[in-house]
C-alpha cells in the first residue's frame, strides 16, 4: 500500500489473471490514493493488514512466492528513525524470508536498493562493487542482503533488485522523489528548484518497469542467476546527473526555469551504476518506459488529479510528513507500531 505497490498489483494482475494475489501492509499510507477513484488493492484476492515484525500465523501457506517491499523506504525517515528501518527494513524482512522457507514458499524477492553503492562517480558499479552505504536506509538494504544470503536454497530461490531510484506516476504518488519532484515543480510554480549543485548521478527506473522486474524475480528459474542473486535493477541509459533530470522536465513543460544551490555542500549519495548483468538475465523484462514518457505520465496523471499545490514539499506527498503526522496524533508510537 506504498508507492510501488499499487504498480505491482495492476501489473501482477494483468500479467497473471488467474493468480491468487495477496497484500501485507500496517497501511501508514493506506488513504494517501492518487488519481485513481478504486482502492488498488481491490485487484487483489485479499488485503492484510498487518506488520511485518509481527506477522500472524498462517498468513504465509500455500503461497509459491513473497515479495517484500515493505520497508522504512526514503533517507530523510530513517534518519530519523534509525533503529526502527534497521527493525523493519533488515530483520523483519530476514524474519518473513524464515518463514516463508518454512511455509514452503519457494521463491522470495526484497527490494533492495542502489544506494547502497553511496558515492561512486569513477566508473559505474557491478554486483562485485564493494558497496559503501552512507545512510541508515543504505545500511539497512545491505543488512538485509547479508542475512537472506544464508536462506537461500535449491527450493527457496531469492532475488535481491538493487533497484534504481523510483519515478513516475503511480495510484500512491510521492513527491520525495527526484524527478516526481521536479514534475510537481514545474507544473505548480512553473521553477525547479534543485537542492544540490545538480551533478550528482543518480540512475532511475518507472515503477511499472520495477513491477515488471517483480514479475521475473517471483517466477524465475533458478537456473537464471542462481538460488541467491543480488542484482542491480534498471537500464544503463537511465543513469542521469540531477541537472540533466530538471533540463528534461524543463524542456517537456516550456517556460519552467531551474536553478540550482550553488552553495550546497557536495551531495555525497552519487552513482552510476552498470546494470549488465539484469540485461542478461532477464532480457524479456527490460525497462519499458522512457526518460520522456515517464515525465509525461506524471504530467498527465498530476493534471487528471488537478494538482496545484505549489507547498507540496510540505504536502501528505512527502513521506517523511505523513509519519510524523501519524506520530504527533498517537496513531502510531516511537517504534511505528499502529496504536
Ligand atoms: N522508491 C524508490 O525509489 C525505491 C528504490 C529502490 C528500492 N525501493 C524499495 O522498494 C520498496 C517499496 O518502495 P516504495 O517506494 O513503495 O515505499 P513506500 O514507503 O511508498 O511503501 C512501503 C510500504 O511498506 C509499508 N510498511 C512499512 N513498514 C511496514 C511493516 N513493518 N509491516 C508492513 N508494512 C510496512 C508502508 O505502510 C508502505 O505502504 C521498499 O522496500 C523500498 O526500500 C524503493
Amino acid at each position: 500500500m506504498g508507492y510501488v505497490g499499487p504498480a505491482l498489483i495492476r501489473h501482477l494482475r494483468a500479467a497473471m489473471p488467474q493468480a491468487y494475489l495477496a497484500g501485507l501492509d500496517t497501511g501508514y499510507f493506506a488513504k494517501m490514493v492518487t488519481g485513481s477513484t478504486l482502492l488498488p488493492e481491490a485487484r487483489l484476492n485479499v488485503q492484510y493488514f498487518g506488520d511485518a515484525r509481527s506477522l500472524p500465523e498462517g498468513v504465509l501457506a500455500g503461497f509459491d512466492a513473497v515479495i517484500c517491499l515493505a520497508a522504512i523506504s526514503n533517507d530523510p525517515i530513517g534518519n530519523r528513525f534509525e533503529q526502527v528501518t534497521l527493525d523493519i527494513n533488515a530483520e523483519a524482512a530476514i524474519e518473513l524470508a524464515r518463514r516463508a522457507k518454512a511455509a514452503g514458499v519457494r521463491r522470495f524477492v526484497f527490494a533492495s536498493s542502489c544506494s547502497v553503492y553511496g558515492f561512486a562517480e569513477d566508473g559505474a558499479r557491478s554486483e562485485q562493487s564493494p558497496v559503501g552505504p552512507l545512510t541508515a536506509y543504505a545500511r539497512s538494504k545491505v543488512a538485509a542482503e547479508q542475512g537472506l544470503a544464508a536462506l537461500a536454497a535449491d527450493d527457496f530461490v531469492i532475488t535481491c533488485h538493487r533497484f534504481a531510484t523510483a519515478c513516475g506516476f503511480s495510484e500512491r504518488l510521492r513527491l520525495d522523489l527526484v524527478l516526481n519532484d521536479f514534475v510537481a515543480g514545474a507544473l505548480t510554480s512553473g521553477k525547479i528548484s534543485i537542492l544540490s549543485d545538480g551533478t550528482p548521478w543518480r540512475p532511475l527506473i518507472n515503477v511499472a518497469d520495477m513491477a515488471l522486474a517483480l514479475e521475473w524475480s517471483a517466477t524465475r528459474p533458478a537456473e537464471a542467476g542462481g538460488t541467491y542473486l543480488v542484482v542491480n535493477t534498471g537500464a544503463d541509459a537511465w543513469n542521469y546527473q540531477v541537472r540533466e533530470l530538471a533540463d528534461a522536465v524543463a524542456a517537456a513543460l516550456p517556460g519552467t526555469t531551474v536553478t540550482v544551490n550553488p552553495d550546497a555542500p557536495p551531495d555525497k549519495r552519487s552513482y552510476r551504476v552498470d546494470f549488465t548483468l539484469y540485461r542478461q538475465l532477464a532480457p524479456n523484462h527490460q525497462p519499458r518506459h522512457t526518460l520522456a514518457s515517464t515525465i509525461e505520465g506524471l504530467v498527465q496523471g498530476l493534471q487528471g488529479m488537478g494538482f496545484a499545490d505549489a507547498h507540496y514539499r510540505e504536502s501528505e506527498l512527502i513521506r517523511l510528513h505523513v509519519v510524523s503526522k501519524l506520530l504527533e496524533g498517537g496513531e502510531v508510537d516511537g517504534a511505528l507500531y499502529v496504536q
